[in-house]
């Protein structure tokens, strides 16, 4: 579904390329996560993807086209929620809908909808500062899917939150994902996030710029419990992980 072919990238005011030459490639349906140093160049992927910035060299395929002609392909969600503070949740919520114009009463019901998804209904006139955190992610999560878009990009949207609500917010979106069936991304700095969400880690290891990203299948399947990161296989994929994210910061 997406496929980074040679690309090269780097910020006009940076001196090294943030990546150079790289290529891999995303199936529908997938639940990557992006795992790598800080700095390194995972949100610049995202920006990549969503047309945010362009690549300076090689291509950027959505099913065959090019990202710039895909636009509304992707959702990004950033690490804090961004919701607007003077909008009610679901003014908030209805605002990808608003920017295509779409009808009123439309807008309502799928609003409606998509807030009793996320375990929020009964919200929809309340403010962004009178939910908690992992309210407040759900709502940003509702307004990513009202979009439409076919991939999520979700870019460390839970670090912010204390680490109980993380776990069951990690919970909920592998709910969410059994029920929308959307491809996602998902970058995150902490490896044990990574397993338990994800089909597949791509591991950022290299010094800037990157060329490749290692792709290490999670051998596990879905539904997923926590259980299931005490399993020996899964405790020595978490230590290799870390071992390769460590090697990179003594460097
Ligand atoms: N809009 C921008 N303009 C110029 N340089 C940028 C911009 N955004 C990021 N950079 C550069 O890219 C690097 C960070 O890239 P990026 O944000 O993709 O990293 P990251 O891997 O997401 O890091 P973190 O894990 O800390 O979020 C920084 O070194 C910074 O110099
Ligand atoms: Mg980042």
């Amino acid at each position: 579904m997406l496929q980074f072919e040679g690309v090269t990238f780097g910020y006009p005011t940076d001196e090294l390329n943030m990546m150079e030459n790289l290529s891999f490639s995303v199936n529908k349906g997938a639940f990557v996560a992006v795992i790598g140093p800080s700095g390194c160049g995972k949100s610049t992927l995202f920006r990549l993807i969503n047309g945010l910035e362009v690549a300076d060299a090689g291509t950027i395929t959505i099913e065959g086209e090019d990202v710039a002609k895909k636009k509304n392909f992707s959702a990004f969600m950033p690490q804090k929620d961004l919701l607007f503070p003077w909008r009610t949740i679901g003014k908030n919520v209805a605002l990808p809908m608003e920017l295509t114009k779409a009808p009123k009463d439309l807008q309502e019901k799928r609003v409606a909808e998509v807030l009793e998804q996320v375990g929020l209904s009964g919200y929809v006139d309340k403010f962004p500062n009178e939910l908690s955190g992992g309210m407040k992610q759900r709502a940003a999560f509702a307004r990513t899917l009202l979009s439409g878009a076919e991939m999520l990009l979700l870019d460390e949207p839970f670090s912010a939150l204390d680490y109980l609500t993380r776990v069951e917010m990690q919970e909920w979106l592998l709910q969410q994902y059994s029920h929308f069936h959307k491809t996602i991304l998902f970058i995150t700095h902490d490896v044990e996030e990574a397993i338990f969400l994800a089909k597949d880690i791509y591991i950022i290891t290299d010094e800037r710029p990157f060329a490749q990203m290692e792709k290490i299948p999670v051998p596990l399947s879905y539904p997923r419990k926590r259980e299931d990161l005490k399993h020996p296989d899964i405790v020595e994929l978490k230590e290799s992980l870390i071992g390769k994210l460590r090697k990179q910061v003594v460097l």
